[in-house]
C-alpha cells in the first residue's frame, strides 16, 4: 500500500527534469558539475561546491540551479523593485519585473507611493485608478512571462497600513484565483500594533478616511481567517535590523518575505539540509559549522558572476552584497534526535542552531572581507568590523530545493506523515514521510501498519489512536504534524530563529479550521511581540486549490 519510495522518488525526478536538466544533461551530478563551475573561482572551491551539491547539505536556490553556466546567468531569487507614482515610472517597474520573472526570479514591490483610486491624475485631466488596479497590471504581466520561464513569477504586493486605499487592498484577493500571481502584505508600524494591543480600537488611523485602527486591524483579520491573505509585515521591525540605514529605509520584501530588501537590491539564497548532520543521534556541530563557510564563500562569489536583469540591480545589490543563507530539514533533524517539534527542547535547539550558524556566517564573511575587500557601503553601515556581506542569514521557504534534498521543507513542521501532492506531478501519490515510514513499518504487522496509514492519511494526525500497540503515548509526542502544534508554538519556533538571523524567515503559521477570528488577532499581537518581522497565517480549509492535502474524500 505504501508508495513511499516510488513517489518520492518519482517527485524528486519529475522535478529534476522539468526544472534544472538543461541540454545535455542527464543526472543530478551533471547539474552540480555545471552550477559548480560556474560559481567557483578555484579548483579547489569546485570540487567543494560540487561535494556540498552532490550530497544535497547544501543547495542553492532555484534560479541558480537553473541558470548557473547557461546564457541566462541570472541567480538570484529575490528582487525588491521600487514603484514610483508615474505612468513612465510604473511602465519600467513592470518591465523591470518581467526581466527578473522571466529568470525565475521573484519580485517584491510596495505600492504605497501610488495615490489613491479616484484622485486626480498628474496632468489633471482624469482620475488615478489606484493601488489595486495597479497590481492588475503586474499580475497580468506576469501571467504572460509565465508561459516563457521554468517556473511560475511570483509576487508581493505591499501597502502601508496608513495608504487611503488599504481597505480595499485588503480584500483584493478575497476571491480564490484573483491576482493569482500575487501574495499580498500590508506593512504596519508598531504605533498600529501598539493601539491594537491596547485595544484602542475606536482611535482614528487615518484621516482622511476617517479609518479607525479596528476597523483597519478587523479586515486584516477577516482577510487572513477567509484565506490566508493578506500576510503582515512589521515596519519597524524590519528597519531596526537595517544594516544600511544611510541608504534609505525598507519598504519591501520578496515573494515569501524571508528577504527585505532596499529598492533594486537582489538576493541569492540557499539552504544548508540539517538533517544530515546528525550523527548517531547527536548533532555534528564543527562540520555544520565548516559547512556554513563554504556557503558564504558559494553564495558570496554569486553575486560577482550573476548576470544582473538590468543594470541598476547589479549596482545595488553590489553595494551592499546581502546573502541568504538558510536551512532545510529542521523537522526532520528534530526527528532524528527524538525531539518533538512543540518541546522546549526544540525551541533551544532552534536558538542554538540559529545561534551557530550566524554566528560562523560573519566569521567567513569576515575572512572574505580580508581577502577581497568589505562590501562598498561598509563604511556607512552598522558593522564596525571588516564584512564582506552587509546580510548573511534568511530562512527561505525552500519550495523546490527541499523536494530535491529529500527533506522537511524550511523550518516548517511536517505536514502530515502521510499526504497528497497535487500540482507537482501529473500522477497522484499517496506519500508517507520517510522517517515516519522507518520507524513503524518494521515494529508493525503488515495490516497494523496499512491500518495506521490510511489513518494517518485520513485524519492528518496519530493523537486520536486509542491502541496503543500501535502507537505508544511517546510516538505520539514525537510524530506531531503542522495541524498538532499550536498557533504560540509555531510562532515562538520562528521567533527563536529569527532572534539570529540577519534578514527574515518565510514560515506559514498553520491554525485549524475551527479557529476563531480572536485567535487570529492574539496571533498578531504575539508575534509582533515575540518579534517577528511578518508572519503568514493560513487556517485549514480556507483555500480551495492547496499543494498539500489529505484524502481526497476529506
Ligand atoms: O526551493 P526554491 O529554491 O525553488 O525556492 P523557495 O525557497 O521556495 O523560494 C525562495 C524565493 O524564490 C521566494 O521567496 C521567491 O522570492 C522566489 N520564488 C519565485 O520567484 N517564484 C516561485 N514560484 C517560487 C519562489
Amino acid at each position: 500500500m505504501s508508495e513511499t519510495k516510488e513517489g518520492l522518488d518519482l517527485l524528486a525526478a519529475e522535478t529534476l527534469r522539468s526544472r534544472y536538466l538543461r541540454e545535455g544533461e542527464e543526472d543530478w551530478k551533471d547539474v552540480c558539475e555545471r552550477v559548480a563551475k560556474a560559481v567557483a573561482t578555484t579548483t579547489e572551491e569546485y570540487t567543494e561546491f560540487f561535494n556540498l551539491m552532490n550530497s544535497k547539505v547544501f543547495l542553492p536556490s532555484s534560479p541558480t540551479l537553473m541558470n548557473a553556466g547557461t546564457a541566462s546567468g541570472q541567480l538570484s531569487a529575490c528582487f525588491v523593485i521600487p514603484v514610483e507614482d508615474s505612468i513612465e515610472e510604473i511602465f519600467d517597474s513592470v518591465k523591470t519585473a518581467a526581466l527578473i520573472q522571466k529568470t525565475g526570479g521573484g519580485t517584491g514591490f510596495n505600492f504605497s507611493k501610488i495615490r489613491p483610486d479616484g484622485s486626480p491624475s498628474a496632468s489633471g485631466t482624469g482620475t488615478a485608478s489606484g493601488p489595486v488596479a495597479l497590481m492588475g497590471l503586474f499580475n497580468q504581466a506576469t501571467e504572460i512571462v509565465k508561459q516563457f520561464g521554468r517556473r511560475r513569477g511570483a509576487n508581493m504586493g505591499i501597502l502601508d497600513i496608513s495608504h487611503n486605499d488599504i481597505i480595499p487592498f485588503i480584500r483584493a484577493k478575497r476571491t480564490e484565483g484573483i491576482l493569482s500571481n500575487f501574495n499580498i502584505s500590508v506593512m504596519i508600524p508598531d504605533a498600529f500594533m501598539s493601539l491594537a494591543d491596547e485595544g484602542r480600537m475606536n482611535e482614528i488611523w487615518n484621516s482622511k478616511t476617517g479609518a479607525k485602527v479596528g476597523e483597519i486591524f478587523s479586515e486584516v483579520v477577516d482577510g487572513i481567517w477567509k484565506n490566508g491573505e493578506p500576510g503582515v509585515l512589521f515596519y519597524n521591525r524590519i528597519n531596526r535590523d537595517n544594516f544600511t540605514p544611510s541608504l534609505g529605509d525598507i519598504h519591501a520584501t520578496n515573494p515569501c518575505g524571508e528577504e527585505p530588501l532596499l529598492p533594486f537590491e537582489s538576493c541569492n539564497l540557499g539552504s544548508i539540509n540539517l538533517s544530515l548532520f546528525v550523527e548517531d543521534g547527536k548533532i555534528n556541530w564543527d562540520s555544520l559549522r565548516e559547512t556554513v563557510g563554504k556557503a558564504v564563500r558559494f553564495l558570496d562569489n554569486e553575486i560577482d558572476v550573476n548576470v544582473y536583469p538590468v543594470p541598476k540591480i547589479g549596482e545595488a545589490t553590489r553595494k551592499t552584497r546581502k546573502i541568504g543563507l538558510g536551512v532545510m530539514g529542521f523537522h526532520d533533524m528534530l526527528l532524528k534526535l527524538g525531539l518533538p517539534y512543540n518541546s522546549t527542547e526544540a525551541l533551544k535547539l532552534a536558538e542554538k542552531l540559529m545561534g551557530q550558524i550566524n554566528w560562523a556566517a560573519v566569521r567567513e564573511s569576515r575572512k572574505l572581507a580580508a581577502e577581497k575587500g568589505s562590501f562598498p557601503e561598509h563604511e556607512n553601515s552598522i558593522w564596525k568590523l571588516p564584512m564582506r556581506n552587509a546580510t548573511l542569514t534568511a530562512i527561505a521557504p525552500t519550495g523546490t530545493i527541499s523536494i530535491l534534498a529529500g527533506c522537511s521543507a524550511g523550518i516548517e513542521p511536517v505536514f502530515s506523515w502521510v499526504y497528497r501532492r497535487t500540482r507537482t506531478v501529473e500522477k497522484e501519490f499517496m506519500l508517507v514521510h520517510p522517517l515516519f515510514e522507518a520507524h513503524f513499518k518494521p515494529k508493525l504487522s503488515e495490516s497494523d501498519y496499512s491500518w495506521l496509514l490510511e489513518h494517518v492519511y485520513t485524519h492528518g494526525t496519530l493523537k486520536d489512536i486509542k491502541n496503543s500497540k500501535v502507537v505508544s503515548g511517546e510516538e505520539k509526542r514525537l510524530f506531531r504534524s503542522a495541524l498538532d502544534i499550536s498557533w504560540k508554538t509555531h510562532i515562538d519556533i520562528q521567533a527563536a530563529f529569527q532572534r539570529h538571523c540577519h534578514a527574515g524567515i518565510s514560515k506559514t503559521i498553520n491554525m485549524p479550521a475551527n479557529t476563531k477570528k480572536e485567535d487570529i488577532e492574539k496571533a498578531l499581537i504575539y508575534a509582533w511581540k515575540q518579534g517577528l518581522k511578518g508572519l503568514t497565517i493560513y487556517r485549514t480549509g480556507s483555500r480551495q486549490h492547496v499543494v498539500l492535502s489529505l484524502k481526497k474524500s476529506q
